[in-house]
């Protein structure tokens, strides 16, 4: 993953370990996404990705990209310090907000 070589900062710094992961009795451990003040959503698992080719990858953290300007779509470059990016690094609760689907 690509990162922002300005500052030496990934922008993952302050991103607070994953202590417990549920497991489910037959699926396996649940990958879970915590939205980052500021930054990506970080996924941590195991998450296994697929890429255009078909082969797979089982990786225990990602960091995707919820900014839009990555050159590393749908991973996070670290672009989002560079631009400015403002969200909060919480779940929505509300049913509200727009949907796309
Ligand atoms: S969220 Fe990091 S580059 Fe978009």
């Amino acid at each position: 993953m690509a990162t922002d070589e300005t500052d030496g900062d990934d922008g993952h710094d302050d991103i607070e370990p994953v202590t417990h992961v549920e497991r489910h009795p037959t699926l396996g451990p649940a990958a879970v996404v915590t939205p980052r003040a500021n930054g990506p959503l970080v996924v941590d698992g195991p998450v296994t990705v697929t890429a255009p080719d078909g082969t797979t990858t089982t990786v225990q953290q990602l960091f995707l990209c919820r900014c839009g300007a990555s050159s590393t779509k749908p991973t996070c470059d670290g672009s989002h310090k560079r631009i400015g990016f403002s969200a909060p690094g919480v779940v929505p609760t509300s049913r509200s907000g727009p949907r796309s689907h």
